[in-house]
């Protein structure tokens, strides 16, 4: 009896939450189970009653628990945290993100660094709440912030960043997109997000979905209601988003850019100095002009302009001809005036609309077309490229 116990628990353990992408062992979501007469009477405890994945988790309990020897019926419970469970799966989630292998483990400390004035060590002030930085922004992590960024709206910086969002995941990466377009959220539409991302007290759950998750600034703001941010408030936003949301340790967290030069930027640069900027352009000359601006305002802030992405570059007809129908040399001679590589260049394609409207990107809904295969090339070019070289000067002097 007491080995059906330990079995049960422990396949429930294992079970992974869709939406954390987290087992249920790391969650504590499970919080009884008990066997009685081959009959599995368990209560799933799930953060909160709107918890997106509930029915998915159920039936991942289901599945695990009948598959149980001598289990023959699983009967559940879906109850929600209490106040001090939600407040232990904060902490238990905010402690998952500080990471272990920078070197900067409490456990560590004075062994082996004797006499070394270590620099990676702020815990002064720190630990209290929500106020420690997560392992992604600090200077050792691998996470690559990149931002998306152009010099004018309409030029598919969105639909570029979904979509190349989409593809990094698709090559196995963690992906992390921060919506932070604040004259026009669309990241959250495009990707086809169901539902809000959830408050947990002071954090917030990215939603997941086409496996990325995603935030926008926009989910937080009244619908049809112009937002006037000042840069203060637009700081203070893009820091919480950025440190105060479980983003788990992603390798890849894309930042959808409001258009031009501005505010956005320059709380990039802050709070995550190690943020590169990728620079979105279609191929018309005067359109290259606006992005060069965007590309000067980033290296003004010391962040590092990694390459340029030419959007609607062609469109190909039935026949096979390639109509250049916003001109062409764009982005290739804005990468040449910036010194980085033109990364990409993405044809005018209906289904990428469509696919927009329609909430699937293209990268999902048409695994293998030509242009799935142009997201699938410059995920790798983006991946290939590297972190970039800090040059802040605060940074390099560690
Ligand atoms: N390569 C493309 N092929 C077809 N339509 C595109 C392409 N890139 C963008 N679009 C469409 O153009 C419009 C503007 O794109 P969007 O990504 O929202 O631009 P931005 O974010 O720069 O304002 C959207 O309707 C989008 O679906
Ligand atoms: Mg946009």
């Amino acid at each position: 009896m007491a080995s059906e116990y330990a079995q049960l628990d422990e396949v429930l353990a294992a079970v992974v939450d869709p939406e954390l992408d987290l087992a249920l062992g790391e969650t504590s979501m499970v919080r009884s189970a008990r066997v009685r007469r081959h009959r599995a009477a368990i209560v799933v405890a799930l953060p909160v009653a709107a918890w997106p994945t509930a029915d998915e988790v159920r039936q991942r309990v289901h599945d695990a628990a009948v598959a149980v020897r001598g289990i023959d019926e699983v009967s559940i419970e879906i109850a929600v945290m209490d106040d001090g469970e939600r407040a232990a799966l904060r902490s238990r989630l905010r402690r998952s993100m500080e990471g272990t292998g920078s070197g900067d483990g409490e456990d560590h400390a004075g062994h082996d660094h004797a006499g070394h004035d270590h620099a990676g060590h702020d815990h002064g002030g720190q630990g209290h709440g929500g106020s420690s930085s997560p392992a992604f922004l600090q200077p050792g992590s691998s996470t690559r912030v990149i931002g998306i960024s152009s010099g004018k709206g309409g030029v598919g910086k969105s639909s570029v960043t979904v979509n190349l969002a989409v593809a990094l995941a698709r090559m196995g990466h963690r992906v992390g997109v921060l919506d932070a377009d604040v004259y026009g959220f669309s990241v959250p539409k495009m990707l086809g997000a169901d539902h809000d991302p959830i408050v947990l007290g002071d954090m917030v759950i990215p939603t997941a979905v086409h496996g990325i998750r995603v935030l926008s600034m926009g989910f937080f703001v009244p619908d049809d209601q112009p937002v006037i941010w000042r840069g203060p408030m637009l700081h203070k936003a893009i820091e919480q988003f950025l440190a105060d949301a479980y983003w788990g340790e992603p390798d890849f967290m894309l930042v959808d850019m409001p258009p031009g030069t501005g505010d956005v930027t320059l709380s990039l640069a802050q709070v995550m100095p190690r943020a590169e900027v990728v620079v979105v352009t279609t191929p018309q000359p005067a359109a290259q002009r606006v992005a060069q601006r965007s590309a000067f305002a980033a290296r003004k802030l010391k962040l590092s302009v990694r390459g340029v992405i030419e959007n609607m570059s062609w469109f190909t007809g039935d026949d096979g001809t390639r109509y250049e129908l916003f001109g062409r040399g764009g982005g290739e001679s804005l990468a040449k005036d910036l010194g980085v590589p033109l990364l990409g260049q993405v044809p005018l394609v209906p289904s990428l609309r469509q696919g927009g409207d329609e909430g699937v990107p293209v990268a999902v809904a048409e695994a293998n077309s030509e242009i799935a295969l142009v997201f699938e090339a410059l995920a790798g070019r983006v991946a290939a490229l590297g972190p970039a070289r800090v040059y802040r000067r605060e940074l390099t002097l560690r």
